[in-house]
């Protein structure tokens, strides 16, 4: 008998600690798995409202409601990869028709001649590089100006306070702007914003011939662009883009691992026949203030 009863108790003491062995055990995942969530290691699936969050038709949906409104005409849109050497995109009708006549009809009663930034004291200074003139249209200005920054931003995927103000440029027969950085490398220009990444050059109206975006150190075989029998002589020497109306060029001065692109290196070819605008924006590291 009293063996019988030793026997049960030591079983119960057996499977008493075989379940405090499982409690423990379950503690201390427990613990593991709330310190791995807090950590951000690992995520509790969630069911959310918001389902635009993932879906990438979003992106769609907005650029067609975006077309309802402002001066946005239906045209066909679409961007092509013109180098990796400089990072330079096309995105053809990015502006309708009306909004390049708008932007031409505000600069037009205020063009000014075109400068260059001195490296040293920061002022604008007559060039002879570049012969155009231009104005500076202020960030935000109106809503239409608002919807273009907007679509840059989109495009780009930098801030809209990262930008200048757009400026417009009108080059007449015989005027340039010789190839350059927009990146600076001295500490003045790069007070506001720091460094500027990249820029979109949108083409405001056709051009008969000349006028060219030269990137001439562009890592790239030139004279495969299906344009290339209708270039001027300066747009051979690299890799160039024939102004379109409508269209945008995005380069970026700066690579990914944010080191100075010097295959950046870009100009304007002289307009041989008809007139040249053209609009531009200069983004930069941080926000631009205005
Ligand atoms: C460059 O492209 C042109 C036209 O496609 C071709 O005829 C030529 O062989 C190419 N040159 C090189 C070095 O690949």
């Amino acid at each position: 008998m009293a063996k019988g009863k030793y026997t049960h108790a030591r079983s119960l003491g057996k499977k008493l600690s075989t379940f405090t062995l499982v409690l423990i055990t379950f503690s201390i995942l427990t613990l593991i798995l709330m310190l791995l969530l807090s950590l951000g290691i690992v995520y509790l699936p969630t069911i959310s409202d918001d389902s635009s969050v993932a879906d990438l038709s979003a992106f769609r949906r907005k650029t067609i409601s975006e077309s309802d409104e402002g001066l946005v005409e239906k045209q066909k849109q679409w961007t092509e990869v013109l180098s990796w050497e400089p990072r330079a995109f096309v995105y053809h009708n990015f502006l309708s028709k009306e909004e390049c006549e708008y932007l031409i009809s505000l600069a037009k009663p205020h063009m000014v001649k075109s400068s260059v930034v001195d490296s040293k004291t920061g002022k604008s200074t007559e060039s002879r590089v570049r012969t155009s003139s231009g104005m500076f249209l202020k960030r935000g200005k109106d809503k239409i100006i608002q919807k273009i920054e907007k679509r840059i931003a989109d495009f780009t995927f930098i801030p809209v306070e990262n930008g200048e103000g757009l400026q417009v440029l009108h080059y007449e027969v015989g005027q340039k702007y010789e190839p350059h950085y927009d990146y600076f490398v001295d500490e003045f220009n790069t007070k506001n914003g720091g460094q500027r990444v990249a820029t979109v050059l949108m083409y405001l109206s056709d051009v008969e011939e000349g006028g060219e975006t030269v990137f001439p150190a562009a890592k790239a075989n030139f004279s495969s662009v299906p344009w290339w029998n209708d270039l001027s002589e300066c747009a051979r020497k690299g890799l160039s883009v024939k102004p379109k109306m409508g269209d945008a060029l995005l380069f970026w001065s700066m690579r990914p691992d944010a080191t100075l692109d010097p295959s950046s290196l870009h100009g304007g070819c002289p307009v041989i026949r008809g007139n040249k605008w053209s609009s531009t924006k200069w983004m930069h590291l941080e926000e631009f203030k205005v």
